[in-house]
């Protein structure tokens, strides 16, 4: 018989019936059978990488873990699941994103985000008063201008929507925490998040001024904190040296700063009447394939200045957001875009999944993979679902 390795050749083989898992598993299986351990055959200078006490010369009893451990022991009372649970989701780690528009007394459904609705400041003011009045404590505000061209410099207007809206808000509903959305594609004639050459391409530098300039008319307009989502290179900095420079030292960036081209902004686009009119997005926003790149854009922002960082969309790239929250101790937002709330509702409006149970499983995965902050379409629902 040949030997099996282990430590004084005690000869014992997996029956051939016995499934094998690779060698650490396979020699676990042999070890509990002897029941002791040994040095892990696979690690013989120990300690391990995996798990179990192993090492060389360690004589440990092993316990077989079943039947004495029972994790079920520890879910089977909701009292008793309550205490163990390790992820809450509680209303100041939601912002709510809402799209303004012009004029006054407006309210119009938006049609492509179920119970969503394109405001007239007064009437963003008015919701926020509720919003806040029920548990919310953020909003993310949207602008759709009255015009469009070329350079998004209606986006900087002081008495654009968004700037409006700001101070109705805050006069509203003081406590309340405004944030604004900084770019430019709601506001250019083109769609696009910077200014084009004359073949179409999206310039970089001259875009980080429009950019500042914006977030600085947030500010002077009472924003309590500005997040760009534009994905220019250096616009952390533009935008922290521009609020700097006039007073607003004390406003926070909160950077888009892992933002992915993704498909899941469609809802988003109809909605912000922001769908580029030519090309895509896709050469300033991250491939979805890419991970190793979100941490250079995630430290490049914070060594620009970002306050909070984000990753975005949220669901589909919960890896991304691990793997940044792991990174850096600076809070993290992500967002949960406009496809993947219009997913949960198709499919809680047609019966395929219970939406309350699945939205807020989504929203309890984005937690628990790392956010400190989540932008989400459902902050309202939540909060009528918390009060139930
Ligand atoms: C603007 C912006 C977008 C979203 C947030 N800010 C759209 C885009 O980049 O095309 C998407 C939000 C959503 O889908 O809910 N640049």
């Amino acid at each position: 018989m040949e030997s099996d390795g282990l430590p004084g050749g005690v000869g014992i083989r997996p029956s051939p019936a016995v499934p094998t898992y690779g060698p650490s598993v396979e020699a676990d299986i042999r070890l509990a059978r002897l029941g002791r351990l040994a040095a892990c055959p696979a690690c013989p200078a120990g300690p391990t990488d995996h798990p179990g006490p192993r090492g060389p010369g360690s004589e440990v009893q092993l316990t077989m873990a079943f039947p004495a451990d029972r994790p079920r022991r520890l879910r089977e009372s909701a009292v008793m699941r309550d205490l163990m649970r390790e992820t809450r989701v509680e209303p100041e780690d939601l912002v709510y994103p809402i799209f303004v528009v012009p004029g006054s007394g407006v309210k119009r459904p938006i049609a492509s985000l179920a119970g969503q609705f394109h405001l007239s400041p007064d009437n963003a003011a008015a919701l926020a008063k509720d919003f806040r009045a029920k548990g919310g404590r953020a909003l993310i505000l949207f602008g759709l201008p009255e015009r469009k061209d070329e350079t998004g410099s209606s986006g900087a207007d002081p008495d654009g929507p968004v700037q409006a809206a700001i101070r109705e808000i805050k006069s509203a509903a003081p406590d309340l925490l405004v944030a604004t959305d900084v770019c430019l594609c709601e506001y250019t004639s083109h769609g696009h998040c910077g200014v084009l050459s004359p073949e179409g391409r999206v310039l970089n530098d001259p875009t980080l001024e429009l950019l500042a300039l914006q977030a600085l008319s947030h500010a002077r307009a009472g924003a309590d904190l500005v997040a760009p989502s534009d994905m220019m290179d250096g616009r952390v900095q533009a935008i922290r040296q521009a609020l700097d420079g006039s007073g607003f030292e004390r406003v926070p960036v909160m950077s888009y700063s892992v933002k992915y081209a993704s498909a899941f902004y469609g809802p988003f686009r109809e909605a912000a009447q922001s769908a580029p009119r030519s090309g895509d997005r896709k050469g300033y926003q991250m491939d979805p394939a890419n991970i190793r790149e979100a941490f250079r854009e995630a430290e490049l922002d914070l060594e620009e200045g970002a306050d909070i960082i984000m990753v975005k969309p949220a669901g589909p790239y919960l890896d991304v957001l691990r793997e940044i929250r792991l990174m850096t101790k600076r809070p993290l937002a992500a967002y949960q875009v406009s496809g993947e709330f219009a997913m949960l509702n198709a499919a809680g409006s047609v019966g395929l999944i219970d939406y309350r149970a699945a939205a807020l499983e989504s929203l309890v995965g984005i937690k628990r993979a790392g956010a400190d902050l989540i932008l989400t379409y459902l902050a309202p629902e939540f909060l009528r679902w918390r009060a139930e």
